[in-house]
């Protein structure tokens, strides 16, 4: 089968399409005849293996343990485990597995709550292409476990979304509005007609004002981009408000945007605000709420641009960027 591949950590430039075998399925694992991949910065930390912290993760110190890189698929199910009973060979599915850069690829049936494991799946939303589908899997799930879970999000609560016009923060905007809550998007000068498009109830200009700067303050913060001091996202706050912190890009060799996390978690301890640090896991239930979500139409994903799987080195360049307009999809 076609495949993208990679032998060492690197940018997008060690990527190759390459011709390998097609993987067979575990007992308790689908093979999925992939039709569209998502991509972002999850693909772009375990292609480059930075910061250094993502090597100790599991994915392997020196090299990738996965050949093929890639995360989030829909396609048809082509082959079941023995020991498989959710899905059966026809089924269009969503959701992660293993090196999804490639026409097929193993994920598991079951598989509930891993950070980095094989993978969850579902069935894919009956109103979506699967190119439309391939771009909810990481993104959607970390916006609904930010929001809902980390957060403990409440109809009428306001919420600030910091990096709403990307990959996680499209899907946070809309999810924040169907928990019926207050929603302020935080996005560039370029991007703020599509964030108000999702129901953003105010949107904030990041190039021409900060919003730690103005008198608001916020129940909930979703902070997913600008790497913001903890004292600055702090300050935008209610006094018992809670700071999810997502990510943010840049950041040292070692932990990159991570330090924040990990600080947020020690100091909040010692203050009224509750500051969470997210680790996003894979997880069936999600990903069948999101089904449903947006079998409602109140919840649509955003793509930014499709690629064929040549192009993938380019969607990883683009990813590095870090200003795309919602999901980036390989289309294989
Ligand atoms: N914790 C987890 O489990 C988990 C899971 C998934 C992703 N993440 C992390 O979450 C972060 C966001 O992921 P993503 O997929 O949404 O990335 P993305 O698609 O690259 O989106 C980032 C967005 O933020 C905007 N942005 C950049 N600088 C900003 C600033 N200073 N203030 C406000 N917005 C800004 C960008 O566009 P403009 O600058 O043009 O507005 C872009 O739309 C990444 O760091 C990723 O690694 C963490």
């Amino acid at each position: 089968m076609k495949a993208i591949t990679q032998d060492r950590y690197g940018s997008s430039d060690v990527l190759r399409l390459d011709e390998v075998a097609t993987p067979a399925p575990a007992a308790d694992e689908v093979l999925v005849r992939v039709h569209a991949a998502g991509v972002g910065p999850e693909v772009w930390h375990i292609m480059t293996g930075r910061p250094y912290f993502v090597r100790l993760m599991g994915f392997g110190v020196r090299a990738p343990k996965q050949r093929v890189p890639g995360r989030d698929l829909a396609g048809t199910v082509e082959a079941v485990g023995s020991a498989v009973t959710e899905f059966q060979p026809g089924d269009e599915v969503f959701g992660s597995g293993r090196g999804t850069l490639a026409e097929y690829a193993c994920a598991a049936a079951a598989e509930e709550g891993k950070v980095g494991g094989a993978g969850a799946l579902a069935p894919k939303p009956a109103n979506l292409t699967f190119e439309q589908a391939a771009a909810i899997p990481t993104s959607g799930a970390t916006a609904l476990q930010g929001l809902r879970d980390a957060g403990g999000v409440r109809g009428g609560q306001s919420v600030l979304i910091i990096g709403a016009s990307g990959g996680v923060g499209t899907f946070a905007v809309q999810l924040a509005k169907h928990f019926d809550a207050h929603v302020t998007g935080v996005c560039s000068t370029a991007k703020t007609e599509l964030v108000r498009s999702l129901g953003a109830d105010a949107v904030i200009d990041y190039m021409r004002e900060d919003f730690a700067d103005r008198p608001e303050r916020y129940d909930l913060i979703l902070d997913a981009a600008g790497r913001r001091s903890l004292s600055r996202l702090r300050r935008a706050l209610t006094p018992r408000g809670t700071l999810v912190i997502v990510g943010g890009e840049g950041g040292g060799r070692l932990t990159g945007g991570f330090e924040r996390q990990l600080r947020a978690g020690v100091l909040s301890r010692f203050v009224s605000q509750r500051l969470v640090p997210l680790t996003a896991v894979d997880r069936r239930a999600d990903l069948l709420f999101l089904k449903d979500v947006i079998e409602d139409d109140k919840l649509k994903p955003v793509i930014d641009r499709t690629f064929a799987l040549g192009e993938a080195a380019q969607a990883l360049t683009d990813t590095e960027e870090g200003h795309g307009r919602g999901k980036k999809v390989i289309v294989i």
